[in-house]
């Protein structure tokens, strides 16, 4: 490898997400995408793989009786001329923590909009935690083929709700039954939509500028003539396009289609291969790591167990950030300074998995994983660093977990340690008893738990309700005064699973009241990994 090919081949790649409330199109403008990247013959195969392989693993039968989605997987395909990865995340809430911590791994995100509904509260959400890292927005209103709002309308309440202001790349002409297509406002070319062409590639009928005599011949001139009104006016009352704007997250292009009618995509997926950020310089501990450094670096934002049954496996998914990884190359894990062979990392095209030759910044790797590697892991080749920026919420909600069989504690011990790690849920120590409380965001993540510790540890538990409402991590560069705390506040603090001192409040009242009698300790929300 030589620097220009790494520069050449990190500026290629283009690793986003979506954001979306459920039900707004996230997995079928998923599966339009990959038909468009030839990574699937038929669109609707996401949903049919992804049914696949959740009968063969077993802790997600649980989640398909259910009829949700908690797994984040990476799909990889070629679209034009480019690399595209897009990193998959749970629809559900409960497993949001999976999905903010996937968003840490991006460059930028895809917000899909239900054009009927418009800005909805995950969204809201999913929007604050993009903001954190200032990831560019793009943004696709969906379900033009229903009769939806106006799109001015949905354009207003993105920027006042969300904060952003909309720059429509495309324009839709009509909705519902009346949907006729798209107009493209920078290439001036109107797109037709035909139904029935939702599972292939449909052919692009174009007309190469509104004021063609084709235009008028198409639509009719009465709505020809409104067309070219609207757009006029769209022109004049909305934001220009401006690229650096939209790299800062502060505006976002706009595009309008149908992902169930694979209508409006194509110019979607145009633009996003053109403006979206090739992979982007991270932080570390001790420096910047910008993508074209030789170095091999990357880091870990999300582990998932039992992927393939007949090994109980474990996959740590490592975002490569700078330099490139080579099959049996040597890496250091930094957090336990080991360096280790890495022989057999696996890539992800859509829901298959192959082993992997080489892979580039952008890229995601999956690393097998024996129980030593944590979300927030770094790997190097030897440098002594960290990435930052990875958070862990603290949880909204709290169970004490009791064994049926008490002969069981170290199997229970070791598959909360194993599965808090995993960010599956996390688990806090009280430093005055010998109880286990577990924590969550979301109240399925408890049932995700009880499930996997009996399948996967042969821990039969049952949850009890606790005293406890919310939780901080403690810091206090006072050694003194930290032992008095620890002393006066004892039986209020626990050590979490990763070992960080924790104070597990009764109440929101007992919190602040706390925090008001110690003004030199600080109380986190949230805890880097
Ligand atoms: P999600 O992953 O964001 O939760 O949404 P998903 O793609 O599963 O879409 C949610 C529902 O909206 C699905 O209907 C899907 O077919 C429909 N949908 C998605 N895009 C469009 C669109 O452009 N137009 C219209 N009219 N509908 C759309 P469903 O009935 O819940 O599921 P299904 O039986 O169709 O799979």
């Amino acid at each position: 490898m030589n620097d220009t090919q790494l520069a050449q081949e990190a500026g290629l790649r283009r690793t986003f997400a979506i954001i979306s409330h459920p039900d707004a199109g996230k997995t079928t403008i998923t599966e339009k995408m990959l038909l468009f990247g030839n990574a699937i013959q038929l669109a609707g195969s996401v949903k049919s793989k992804r049914n696949d392989r959740h009968a063969t693993s077993d802790w997600m039968k649980m989640e398909q009786e259910r009829g949700i989605s908690v797994t984040t997987s990476v799909m990889q395909f070629p679209y034009g001329g480019r690399i595209v990865n897009l990193l998959d995340t749970p629809g559900h809430e409960d497993f949001s923590e999976d999905t903010y911590r996937t968003l840490t791994a991006v460059d930028s995100a895809l917000m899909v909009i239900d054009g009927a509904k418009g800005v909805e509260d995950r969204t809201i959400k999913l929007m604050e935690v993009c903001r954190l890292r200032t990831t560019p927005i793009l943004t696709f209103i969906n379900k033009m083929d229903r009769d939806v709002r106006d799109p001015i309308e949905v354009m207003d309440e993105v920027e006042t709700v969300l904060n952003i202001q909309c720059a429509p790349m495309t324009w839709p002409i009509g909705m519902g039954r009346h949907f006729l297509g798209v107009y493209h406002l920078y290439n001036d070319v109107v797109h037709l939509y035909t139904q029935g062409q939702g599972s292939h590639i449909p052919e692009d009928k174009r007309i190469e500028g509104l004021d063609s005599p084709e235009v008028d011949e198409v639509l009719g001139e009465e709505q020809a003539e409104e067309l070219r009104m609207e757009v006029e006016l769209v022109r004049g009352a909305s934001h220009q396009f401006d690229l650096d704007a939209y790299r800062r997250g502060e505006l976002t292009p706009v595009y309008f289609g149908t992902a169930m009618g694979n209508f409006g995509v194509r110019e979607m997926l145009d633009g996003f291969v053109e403006y979206a950020p090739a992979p982007q310089a991270r932080e570390t501990d001790v420096r910047d790591v910008p993508a074209d450094d030789p170095r091999f670096t990357g880091f870990v934002f999300k582990i998932q167990a039992n992927m393939d049954p007949n090994h109980r496996d474990r996959i740590a998914f490592l975002r490569v950030c700078s330099g490139k990884y080579d099959k049996n190359m040597k890496m250091r894990h930094v957090r336990i300074g080991k360096d280790v062979k890495i022989a057999d990392a696996l890539t992800f095209m859509a829901s298959d998995r192959s082993q992997v030759e080489e892979a580039w910044p952008g890229d995601i790797i999956g690393l097998h994983n024996h129980g030593t590697i944590q979300i927030g892991d770094t790997f190097t080749v030897g440098e002594d660093m960290r990435f930052t920026g990875i958070p862990h919420f603290a949880p909204e909600l709290f169970k004490r977990v009791r064994l049926k069989d008490p002969l069981k504690t170290k199997a229970l011990q070791k598959g909360l340690q194993q599965l808090s790690e995993e960010g599956a849920t996390q688990v806090f120590m009280p430093m005055d008893n010998n109880d286990l409380i577990l924590g969550a965001v979301g109240t399925l993540q408890f049932d995700v738990v009880a499930h996997r510790l009996k399948e996967e540890y042969k821990v039969d538990c049952i949850y009890e309700a606790v005293n406890v409402q919310t939780a901080r991590w403690v810091y206090c560069e006072d050694a003194k005064m930290l032992e008095e705390f620890k002393r006066k506040a004892s039986t209020n603090l626990a050590i979490d699973g990763g070992g960080y001192l924790t104070y597990i409040a009764p109440t929101r009242v007992n919190l602040q009241m706390t925090q008001e009698r110690w003004p030199d300790i600080r109380f986190q929300p949230t805890r880097e990994h």
